[in-house]
């Protein structure tokens, strides 16, 4: 979910609405605003933003304290009623919240029997009627309320609560959930990410697990959950604007797709140094022995981050010769796993959010594992909780498919796997600089690829009423095949499956008849040869194949139906070249089955929730 408020000198709703459509990329089912202007008034609908916005159209929305709230349902499926911001019973309290109560049935059956009224299945009403009962019952301040509040729920939140009584303050805190407030003349904004954020003001507070903030009287106050006062860090963004803009594209999955050479080379800056035949990676410095002495590394990460990882797995297997793990974030914390101080724990994550992959994280750190972030989203939770880590530096990314993170992740991890590989001496200083001056070049090959984008729609054109796809890869193209069903399924909603390409014939191989649309990454590399005949057999049993091989391939477009050529590189960084056609199809298909593509049903960009 996503929230945002504002308390200043301007009008509170205009602002609100503004930000709820830039976080709606976490969670799009519901929205709705609370303004206090002597009244408190909750406006609320299901649906988009935009549907919000026609629904308040006509009304009085003037005011210069409010929030807002874009829901992703977890209690209760999205209507009018679920929607945030909720009221507390006597109406004059409302809040609005990211997170999960996990204690909220208890707390609602004891708030029922002090009359407490509900009319909603959330857990988050029962959050407000519980400061408005324990305010009741000890007579104090609406700050001091929630703070009470806080020690007796169980789970995660960010939370914005306005009551009619507190006409001119904002009271918020976080536990596990984002929170950012920024700081501008006279007015303040709060918000689950920076984007509502950087249009006003460069100056930011990242708000930590466990403290409550009070803006009041123009001040900002920041308090620990024992109630004793803070010091907010006050930090400078360095976003801009436009990066959160469309600029032109019809979708930001598109735009995001085309700022791959740039993004790639963003993730690079610093790190590959040619000239000086140089890699660099701030991050691991201060942990380079635990590095180049780990036992193991265990990587976590969910969707497509754990696609990056499992790159990864190849990338320092190869290079560095050291054991890695891919774990889903979630799997991983609920078995009770094997960590020892000599393990290395990688947790990649685009947003830095991800709920299961931050508890993964504490589970690590609790036995002692070294934490290395991966992450987008400078300042981010998974950012702040990680020992050392490096960011991707993709820029935001907007669109719920992930396109330029994934890129951005895997040249990172590519960086590190050299650094550790040399650092290790497992990888030649000949082969390391064959590496890093193909490397250099990935961002010119994948404008290359790029270049694709008029071959791949005609061939979405004759796939796109398809109802499965199978996409096949070997080696290194295996995470990618694994990525390209995911785009596929995440944004058109066809089924897909990504698989082995030799194990097609333990199963799916069931599957294939003249129907059956293969995507098959077969570039020039180690298992080239096989699969050519993964290709064969799929062909002996009429499967439609569209294969991406490498530029100047003679031997695939006599087998295939659709041949989508793109630049040839080092069978180690092929990822980061032969993953754009298949985003590019994905894009094109959902397009062309009016999908929407940047905010497809039922996911959510950050998902704070286990
Ligand atoms: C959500 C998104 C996916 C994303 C995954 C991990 O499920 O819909 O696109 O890959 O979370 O997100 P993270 O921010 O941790 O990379």
């Amino acid at each position: 979910c996503g929230i945002v408020a504002y308390l200043g000198h301007r009008e509170a709703c205009p602002i609100i609405l503004k930000g709820l459509h830039r976080l709606e990329y976490r969670g799009y089912d519901s929205a709705g605003v609370a303004l206090l202007n002597g009244e408190l008034n909750v406006y609320k609908k299901k649906g988009k933003v935009s549907d919000l916005e026609a629904f308040i159209h006509e009304k009085d929305t003037h005011a210069h304290v409010g929030m807002g709230h874009t829901r992703w349902a977890t209690h209760g499926e999205p209507n009018d009623e679920n929607a945030h911001p909720h009221y507390s019973t006597s109406e004059r309290i409302a809040i609005i919240h990211n997170g999960i109560i996990e204690n909220y049935a208890a707390l609602k059956t004891h708030l029922q029997q002090q009359g407490h009224v509900f009319h909603s299945d959330t857990d988050t009403e029962v959050f407000v009627n519980l400061i408005e009962e324990i305010q009741k019952q000890n007579d104090c301040s609406l700050e001091e309320a929630v703070r009470l509040a806080l020690h007796e729920v169980v789970g995660a939140y960010a939370i914005v609560v306005l009551s009619k009584d507190a006409p001119n303050q904002l009271i918020a805190a976080r536990k596990g959930s984002p929170m950012v407030i920024g700081i501008g003349e006279g007015e303040f904004f709060i918000a689950s990410d920076a984007t509502p954020i950087i249009e006003y003001t460069n100056e930011v507070v990242y708000v930590n697990d466990y403290e409550i903030v009070v803006i009041r009287d123009g001040q900002l106050e920041i308090r620990s959950k024992e109630d004793v006062s803070q010091t907010p860090y006050i930090q400078k963004l360095e976003m801009e604007l436009d990066s959160i803009e469309k600029g032109g594209y019809e979708h930001f999955m598109l735009k995001e797709i085309f700022e791959q050479p740039r993004s790639i080379l963003d993730s690079m800056r610093g790190r590959l140094e040619i000239e000086a035949s140089h890699l660099n990676m701030g991050g691991i410095r201060a942990y380079e022995q635990k590095f180049i002495n780990a036992q193991r590394i265990i990587i976590v990460a969910c969707g497509t981050s754990w696609h990056a990882g499992l790159v990864a797995e190849y990338l320092i297997e190869d290079l560095a010769r050291i054991p890695v793990e891919v774990e889903y974030a979630s799997e991983f914390r609920y078995r009770n796993p094997i960590i020892t101080e000599r393990d290395i724990v990688i947790a990649i994550s685009q947003s830095g959010e991800t709920a299961d992959t931050l508890a993964a994280i504490e589970l690590a750190k609790s036995k002692g594992a070294t934490i290395f972030g991966v992450c987008n989203v400078v300042g981010s939770s998974i950012a702040r909780a990680t020992d050392a880590g490096a960011y991707t530096h993709a820029g935001p990314e907007i669109g719920v498919a992930s396109t330029k993170a994934f890129t951005a992740q895997v040249t990172v991890l590519t960086l590190l796997a050299m650094i550790m590989g040399q650092k290790r001496g497992t990888i030649t200083d000949t082969k390391l600089r064959e590496l890093m001056v193909e490397l250099d070049t990935i961002p010119a090959k994948v404008t290359k690829a790029l270049e694709l984008d008029a071959q791949i729609r005609e061939i979405a054109e004759e796939f796109k009423d398809a109802t499965n796809f199978l996409y096949l890869g070997r080696g290194y193209n295996f995470p990618v095949a694994l990525e390209g069903a995911l785009k596929l399924k995440e944004i058109s909603y066809i089924h897909a499956e990504g698989y082995p390409a030799a194990e097609m014939k333990h199963g799916p191989i069931a599957l294939i008849d003249e129907n059956m649309p293969m995507v098959v990454i077969a570039t020039r590399d180690s298992s080239y040869e096989k699969v050519v005949s993964n290709i064969q057999e799929v062909k002996a049993r009429k499967g439609r194949i569209i294969a991406v091989v490498s530029e100047g391939d003679k031997v695939i477009p006599a087998m295939a139906e659709f041949v989508i050529e793109v630049p040839h590189t080092s069978e180690v960084l092929m990822p980061l070249v032969s993953v754009v056609p298949l985003q590019l199809l994905s894009y094109h298909i959902a397009v062309l089955r009016g999908c929407n593509v940047d905010q497809p049903r039922n996911l959510a960009k950050s998902v704070t929730v286990e």
